[in-house]
């Protein structure tokens, strides 16, 4: 299934949507939904990193359940390693699976209590049913490869005999084992302390080289993004806003709303900077139940114009890759 074009792209997205019904009561027999995704495209290239960015509730992991087929999707494509994901069942299904893994943010959750190291890590290949040999050196070999090492000390640990950080090396581990061609991580590093998250981030990059893997890579951490990502792409209320590669983005946002996401994080940026102005924005994210008609952002948005309230921006090429929806850049 592996090529080795090093601009093969292997995940591809298009008019992605989730629609959650909304349960209003026993009697309601309403029609309303939550618009958690509500139309987003992109596409990922092996080797590389995107970052979903966006406040709380934009639809970040619920784009990457869709992702990885957790749920389905009410409308759009996926489209991965060349075949439409939303069409394969059984078999072809679980091969596919088999290529992208997830690392959650919450290591208590995901990683079975009553399981020792050597079980948790020894799982993915049974799943699979592989011929590995042995398999406690496969799993001894994993665990040096995430530095958890000697291996031998932490083999027979549960979960909670170890720290927080060597708990996200054992997820790691995981999703590594049966050689992944993408790997989701949902806010994979955000409950860490800042240097076991600065050597997390660095052996996920060296992993990255060593396996030519891709990352689907979500968190609100802004200055996670600029020192691991490629490409970003922003959302708010379920909506991609603006889209790039991360140099471009950061360093001249044109949605305001990553312009306002960007002057709130303390990530160097010299252009705002010289702007000297933070820009803070007023109230909420409105529901995604009823988001606002026209540009959604447009009830939050200090530059907004009559036409933002009525007609809803499409996304636009800016060159260079880069896309954004917003009237201010026609
Ligand atoms: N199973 C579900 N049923 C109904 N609504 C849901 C369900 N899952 C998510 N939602 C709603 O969809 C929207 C998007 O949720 P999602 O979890 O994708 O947000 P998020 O961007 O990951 O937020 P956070 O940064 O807080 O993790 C939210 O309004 C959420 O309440
Ligand atoms: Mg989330």
């Amino acid at each position: 299934m592996k090529r080795t074009d090093e601009t093969e792209t292997i995940l591809e997205i298009s008019g992605l949507k989730k629609y959650f019904p909304l349960r209003e009561g026993f009697f309601s027999r309403s029609s309303r939904f939550v618009r958690a995704v509500d139309g987003i495209s992109f596409s990922l290239a092996r080797k590389e990193t995107m970052a979903l960015v966006g406040e709380s509730g934009c639809g970040k992991s619920t784009t990457a359940k869709l992702v990885l087929r957790l749920i389905e999707p009410t409308a759009g494509t996926i489209r991965f390693l060349g075949r439409n994901v939303l069409e394969l069942g059984g078999k072809e299904l679980l091969a596919l699976r088999r290529e992208m893994q997830i690392i959650f943010q919450d290591t208590f959750a995901s990683l079975n209590p009553r399981k020792r190291v050597r079980e948790i890590l020894s799982q993915p290949f049974r799943n699979y049913r592989m011929d590995t040999g042995n398999l406690e050196e496969k799993v001894a070999e994993i665990l040096e490869l995430v530095g958890l090492s000697p291996p031998a000390i932490f083999l027979d640990r549960h979960p909670h005999e170890l720290s927080g950080g060597q708990r996200q090396r054992v997820g790691i581990a995981r999703a590594l084992a049966l050689h992944p061609t993408l790997i989701v991580a949902d806010e994979a590093v955000s409950a860490l302390d800042v240097s076991v998250k600065a050597q997390i981030l660095d052996l996920m990059k060296r992993l990255q080289r060593q396996f030519d893997l891709s990352f689907l890579f979500i968190t609100h951490d802004l200055a996670v993004v600029r020192s691991l990502a490629d490409q970003v792409a922003v959302m708010y209320l379920g909506l991609i806003v603006e889209r790039g590669p991360v140099r471009r983005v950061f360093s001249n946002p044109l949605h305001p709303y990553t312009q306002a996401l960007l002057s709130a994080t303390p990530v160097p940026n010299p252009r705002l900077a010289r702007q000297k102005k933070r820009m803070l924005l007023k109230g909420d994210v409105p529901s995604p139940v009823d988001p606002p008609k026209g540009c959604r952002f447009h009830t939050r948005c200090p530059f907004v114009m009559s036409r933002c309230r009525e007609e809803e921006p499409e996304l636009k090429e800016k060159g260079d890759g880069l896309v954004v929806a917003c009237f201010l850049h026609e």
